[in-house]
């Protein structure tokens, strides 16, 4: 029977689940309790992800943006935003295909001009691309948290999908970790295709700015064209590896989304949440390992996500990167999400609900569920998310 104390036990329970691990930090803030010298990695590792770059500073020739902060920037420096990247392939005898020779996956949309005998011109999709996909720019708030999940953690965390949920399992998406050489498991990016932050800080400096750094030292060629890099200005590495470091800071102590506003209304949300079983891939709680940073060391925290990579049907892009097929997406954290105004990872969605809709494959279940809901507890459900 559901007595009124029964019902505060579970209520209390589930404030307390809610709350456990959430910041008091805002948008953009530092992690709570860093040292001073953390603090000034910090300031620097922003100032240095606000900075714009130019041809002299090795900006291009190809590039998306000329700061990071140019496309990471809603709520705070180091938001995401509702710009969208393209990435492009084929299939080539039943196999995906990135058309490197056309300077494929990612489009790099801008050129830097004329330099000596080249002009250099922002990429197209080629005609015989057939995958076209787009790629809403992420949130980046917390991820220092996810970035000190040991990769086992994951792991663990995907048997036991396998044994005691297989029909929504996910699996870890193993890749070549730059930083080490050696195969990790993949946590960043829309298909968990990035192991960690440094690797991701250089990896976005080439791909996003066209900057190289001693762990990305080769220049993207302009649509494939790599005869047109003998007019490239500046010799490579460009970045000789403090501005990588300093990506990697600032990203590495940004504080997680602030501790969302639960009333009645939310909290029964995220009763429905749990028992739609959205919860079974949009994870609640994951803890970090060990960390050199005390604010980063063994803590519990809230991302709404297994960063595993689930079979999403029509959902997916259609792009393989590491061991992620085509149909598999990572599941997207949650936290943060009431700063977003369009969703998924080409931003089709515009409301939660048209998000939530969409999930197919593996989620399709769960979607069925949503579908089915009294329009009570939709609007419950809806005001939770709504709140993360
Ligand atoms: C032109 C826009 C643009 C610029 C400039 C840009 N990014 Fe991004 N960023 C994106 C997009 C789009 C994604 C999602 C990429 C994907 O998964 O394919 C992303 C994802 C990320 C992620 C992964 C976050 C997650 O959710 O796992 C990190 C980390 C990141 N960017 C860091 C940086 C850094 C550091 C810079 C500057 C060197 C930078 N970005 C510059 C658009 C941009
Ligand atoms: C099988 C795993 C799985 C289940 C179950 C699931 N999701 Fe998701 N969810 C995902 C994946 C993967 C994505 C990213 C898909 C994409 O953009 O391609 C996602 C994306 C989302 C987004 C968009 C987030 C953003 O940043 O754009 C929302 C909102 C969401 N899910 C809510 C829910 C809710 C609510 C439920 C329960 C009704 C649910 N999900 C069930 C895997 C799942």
């Amino acid at each position: 029977m559901n007595t009124p104390r029964r019902m505060a036990c579970r209520w209390t329970a589930a404030a307390v689940v809610l709350l456990a691990g959430t910041s008091r930090a805002d948008f953009g803030d530092p992690l709570v309790g860093l040292t001073a010298e953390q603090l000034a990695r910090f300031t620097d590792g922003r100032d240095t992800f606000e900075e714009v770059e130019g041809v002299a500073d090795g900006l291009g020739p190809v590039f998306n943006a000329d700061s990071c902060a140019a496309c990471h920037n809603v709520g705070a420096t180091g938001g995401g935003s509702d710009l969208v990247e393209t990435r492009f392939g084929k299939i080539t005898a039943g196999a995906f295909d990135p058309m490197v020779s056309h300077g494929g996956s990612l489009i790099q949309a801008k050129g830097i001009g004329v330099q000596g005998a080249c002009t250099f011109v922002g990429e197209q999709v080629p005609a015989e691309a057939t995958i076209r996909a787009g790629r809403r720019t992420t949130p980046l708030f917390g991820l220092g948290l996810v970035d000190s999940v040991p990769g086992v953690e994951l792991l663990v965390l995907a048997a036991i999908q396998a044994r005691f949920q297989p029909a929504t399992a996910g699996r870890a998406n193993i890749v070549t970790d730059v930083v080490t050489g050696r195969p990790a498991v993949g946590k960043f990016g829309w298909k968990s295709q990035v192991p960690n932050l440094m690797h991701f800080s250089g990896d976005a400096y080439l791909n996003e700015m066209g900057i190289t750094s001693p762990l990305f030292p080769n220049e993207n060629c302009p649509q494939g064209d790599c005869s047109l890099l003998a007019c490239d200005p500046v010799a490579d590495p460009e970045d000789d590896g403090t501005d990588v470091g300093r990506f990697n800071d600032f990203m590495r102590l940004l504080a997680p989304p602030p501790r969302p506003r639960l009333g009645w209304a939310e909290l029964g949300g995220s009763v429905v949440f749990d028992r739609l079983g959205c919860a079974s891939c949009h994870v609640r709680t994951l803890v970090t390992g060990p960390s050199p940073v005390e604010a980063l060391r063994f803590r519990v925290f809230q991302p709404f996500s297994d960063f595993l990579l689930h079979d999403m049907g029509s959902l997916g892009d259609g792009i393989e990167q590491g061991l992620a097929r085509g149909t598999e997406m990572r599941t997207a954290p949650l936290w943060g999400l009431r700063l977003l105004t369009t969703f998924l990872h080409d931003g089709r969605a515009t409301t939660i609900a048209d998000a939530i809709l969409a999930h197919d494959g593996q989620g399709r279940a769960a979607r069925n569920r949503f579908a089915a809901l009294p329009a009570d507890q939709r609007a419950r459900l809806l005001k939770f998310l709504g709140a993360l």
